[in-house]
């Protein structure tokens, strides 16, 4: 839980003296503009090079070169981003440049494993390192403005957007957050290898009623305080340059026209000051979601509530001089608006070099540069997690005869996963050519299965009788499943969260096969294994891991790197279960361990509460033991005063090993039902085989905090219990007193 410290965030890491000589500058520009210039700039249209929304605008090159464009989304290289702004710069009346725009989420030319494989990784520097990365790749390639980090808290794994963002808890989302914006501004708006960055969906988005992609999102304002808002306040924090509003409603107002949260929590309490620009057609959208009569009212709306740049639909191009001849917008606004965008502009330094991001010798230079591509090898590794082994993994020595199958093991598309940027599909290899140059020894035979199709019924017979044989010959089976890219990610959620097809038919075949079969599961969201997890086969969910994820992946299953991600969301028994997440409340009717049966309690018929595999679960090639966690006293005395919590861990196994050590909160009695466990903190630790490593947590009053009732933010005393562990369903219990 992220209190609501509003620190003064500094926009884009300015300090407030670069950020005043950056206004002054900005506003004798903006002395000059006419009213049209000023809502040119706060117009945003997608170019024809990629197309991540239902319209595209013709004639936006006419629209550029008539000053009534302020920045390009989805235009890159630097050869395509000089041409445009070339319109801009030598045909527009002031020549004000443009700002490109893109959905850099998980890498741009080289592509890491998608957000929440990266938070499966827990490794705050290397997300950050990923975000650099992307970042340097970006601006080389024309790029000012990535369109991330996206901080959707989401606990329904049928929204297929969860693929995006960093999973169900506020904490690890707020800290993944925080490292990617780190990660893509760096500490300096000039330099060339970082780019603005944008918090995105402001704010909601990931609670979309029954996980259905731009459905209604109802929370109660506390909710959304506590649950939502933070890894959006922890990016502004952390400087973020920007912010894009959400499609969804919050409490039936759409968040591209809710003065609350454009104006109270981001201007008010929050204290940002840079451009907010509405997600695609958001404001056109306002019409269909019933609020807004006609495109008229929907700018008017919008703007009024604080959206300072409208994206491709062109309303405010439309509608705003109208609107403000009629006195229905200030002039006032539209000028506080255009100044944000000429702002950030500014300290980008497109005023006094607009081609400077513009290189196509840099961009050669550093695209899929081999240090870049390292790391995502290396991220990749430690963002699979290892689900079940049956002693199997890793296979050493490596087997003579080798069964793959599956159509994903054959695919260097669905390795990418959506959101792949710039990211080409001939730049990774596919799990089966790894397997095959790593094992260059073996006789590695393959079968493609089944076709991975979401409402295929067709049995498949042949095929699957086929690959079993296949894998009766063979020393070691792998078979990979899941989705294929388009059934994740926008638009992809699922009301089933099996693996799609006949793909299980085929994978209980190959197990039953009795040849010791791995089982590889790649997908953009957590899935439905219980059946493949009561089977006598190692486990390993792959996440879509990005251009360099087949060679991790062998790196894993031959155990030349050792698996320790740890799960960032639940995965459920079924898809009944959903919403389904750690931090639930207990209601008057808890189940308790001890009894897990009793009828009248807050279960199900049909199946345990529990998930399958909880928050923060993850296997390893060894063992971490947990000695007895101790504190240095059990009185927390007011709001300075702190705990330290230390325990002992030690690495009983024969393989180094990487242990998430994780700290809950359980707070048993409040002026409010509180979760049953909250995460408070966590640690990465390294830890050498057969070694002793001692660590500490320090508890402070901060962390017992929570939003009351009342909506203001409340430390209170009594009993707390502190849980650590290797994951949210093993821990050790402490309790400890505060005392304001
Ligand atoms: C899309 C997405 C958003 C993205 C934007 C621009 O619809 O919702 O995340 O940044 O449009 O591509």
């Amino acid at each position: 839980m992220v209190s609501p410290s509003a620190t003064s965030p500094r926009f884009f890491n300015l300090d407030e003296h670069a950020y005043a000589a950056a206004e002054t500058r900005c506003r004798t520009l903006l002395a000059r503009m006419t009213l049209a210039e000023k809502i040119g700039q706060m117009s945003q249209f997608t170019s024809d090079r990629d197309t991540t929304g239902p319209s595209i605008r013709e004639g936006y090159q006419e629209d550029i070169r008539a000053g009534r464009v302020g920045s390009i989304f989805n235009a890159f290289d630097a050869g395509f981003t000089r041409e445009l702004q070339t319109l801009a710069v030598n045909e527009s009346r002031l020549g004000i440049p443009l700002l490109f725009g893109y959905d850099v989420v998980h890498g741009f030319r080289t592509i890491f494993p998608i957000p929440l494989a990266m938070a499966s990784s827990w490794h705050l520097d290397n997300v950050e390192a990923a975000a650099h990365i992307a970042a340097r790749e970006a601006a080389a390639a024309g790029i000012h403005w990535a369109f991330a980090p996206m901080v959707d808290v989401s606990r329904d794994a049928r929204w297929g957007r969860v693929m995006e963002g960093a999973g169900e808890d506020p904490l690890l989302s707020s800290r993944m957050a925080s490292a990617q914006v780190r990660g893509y501004q760096g500490s300096d708006p000039r330099a060339l290898d970082s780019v603005a960055a944008c918090v995105k969906h402001y704010v909601g988005y990931g609670a979309v009623e029954a996980g259905r992609d731009y459905n209604s999102v109802d929370l109660s304002e506390r909710v959304m305080r506590s649950v939502h808002l933070p890894s959006h306040q922890a990016a502004i924090n952390a400087g973020v340059a920007s912010v894009m509003t959400s499609f969804n409603t919050v409490d039936g107002v759409p968040a591209s026209c809710n003065p609350l949260l454009l104006r109270q929590i981001l201007r008010d309490e929050w204290h940002f000051q840079g451009p907010v620009v509405t997600d695609y057609t958001a404001i056109m959208e306002l019409i269909e979601h019933g609020v807004a009569a006609d495109p008229r009212d929907a700018a008017r709306q919008a703007v009024n509530a604080g959206v300072d740049m409208d994206m491709q639909d062109g309303y405010f191009l439309d509608h705003l001089a109208e609107l403000v001849e009629a006195d229905e917008v200030s002039a006032a606004r539209i000028d506080e608006a255009t100044l944000r965008i000429l702002i950030l502009k500014d300290v980008l330094g497109l005023f006094e070099a607009p081609y400077r991001y513009c290189d196509e010798a840099r961009e050669a230079a550093t695209l899929l540069a081999p240090e870049h591509r390292r790391k995502a090898r290396e991220i990749a590794q430690q963002s699979m997690v290892l689900l079940e082994n049956n002693g199997l993994l890793p296979l050493s020595p490596a087997p003579k005869r080798l069964a793959v199958i599956g159509e994903l093991a054959d695919s260097q598309a669905d390795l990418l996963g959506p959101w792949h940027g710039n990211g080409q599909v001939q730049d990774a290899c596919t799990i089966l050519q790894a397997l095959q140059n790593r094992l260059s020894d073996a006789e590695v035979s393959y079968h493609a299965g089944v076709p991975i199709h979401i409402h295929d019924t067709e049995p498949h017979t042949n095929e699957i009788a086929e690959a079993a044989t296949l894998a009766q010959q063979a020393d070691v089976a792998v078979v990979v499943v899941g989705e294929k890219e388009p059934m994740s990610g926008e638009a992809g959620s699922r009301t089933d969260l099996g693996l799609p097809g006949q793909q299980l038919a085929l994978a209980l075949a190959v197990i039953a096969s009795g040849t010791p079969t791995v089982v590889v599961t790649l997908s953009g969201r957590p899935l439905v294994l219980t059946e493949l997890a009561q089977q006598p086969a190692a486990l390993l969910h792959g996440w879509w891991p990005g251009s360099e994820g087949a060679e991790a992946l062998v790196d894993l299953l031959l155990g030349e790197a050792s698996p320790c991600a740890r799960l960032p969301m639940s995965f459920p028994r079924n898809v009944g279960q959903l919403p389904l997440y750690y931090g639930q409340l207990p209601t008057g009717r808890p189940v308790f361990r001890e009894n897990p049966d009793p009828r009248y309690s807050s279960k199900y018929i049909d199946s345990p509460n529990t998930p399958l595999y909880p928050f923060g679960y993850g296997l390893s090639y060894t063992h971490i033991d947990y000695a007895q966690p101790q504190l240095d006293k059990t009185t927390l005395a007011g709001a300075d005063d702190q705990i330290t919590l230390a325990i002992e861990l030690t690495n009983t196994g024969e393989r180094d090993g990487v242990e998430v050590v994780q700290l809950y909160l359980r707070d048993p009695v409040a002026s409010i039902s509180r979760p049953v466990r909250e995460l408070i903190d966590f640690q990465r630790v390294e830890i050498a085989a057969g070694a002793c490593q001692r660590i500490t947590f320090v508890i402070t009053a901060e962390q017992l905090g929570f939003i009351g009732s009342d909506l203001c933010w409340r430390c209170e005393p009594g009993q707390f219990e502190l849980h650590i562990g290797a994951h949210v369903e093993d821990t050790q219990a402490l309790t400890f007193h505060y005392e304001p």
